[in-house]
């Protein structure tokens, strides 16, 4: 249970990141950062939500 949370709770830090690059490019209009942003988000809390799902389901 504990592994399980601390994954959602990584994904979720990953998030605030991820999504302040997104709000950052969206504002400024340079979206040099769309890799980095897309990889934040995509690894840091969409993988970290996943795994930490799967170890609530097969602990
Ligand atoms: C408030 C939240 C968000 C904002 C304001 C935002 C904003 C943006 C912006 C401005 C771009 C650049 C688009 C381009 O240059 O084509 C982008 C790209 C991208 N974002 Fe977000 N984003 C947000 C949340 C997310 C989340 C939660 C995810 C994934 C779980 C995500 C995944 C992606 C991906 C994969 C790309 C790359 C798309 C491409 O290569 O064209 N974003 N986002
Ligand atoms: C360690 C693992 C990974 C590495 C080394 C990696 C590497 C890369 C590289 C080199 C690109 C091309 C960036 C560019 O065009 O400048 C890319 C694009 C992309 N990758 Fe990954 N990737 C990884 C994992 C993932 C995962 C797990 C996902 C989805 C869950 C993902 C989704 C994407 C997407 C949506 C793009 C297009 C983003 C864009 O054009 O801005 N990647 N990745």
């Amino acid at each position: 249970m504990n592994i399980s949370r601390n994954f959602i709770l990584a994904g979720v830090a990953y998030l605030l990141v991820g999504i302040s690059f997104g709000i950052y490019m969206g504002s400024s209009g340079d979206h040099s950062y769309a890799p980095l942003h897309a990889h934040i988000n995509l690894l840091g809390f969409t993988l970290m939500t996943v795994f930490g799902v799967l170890y609530r389901v097969f602990p």
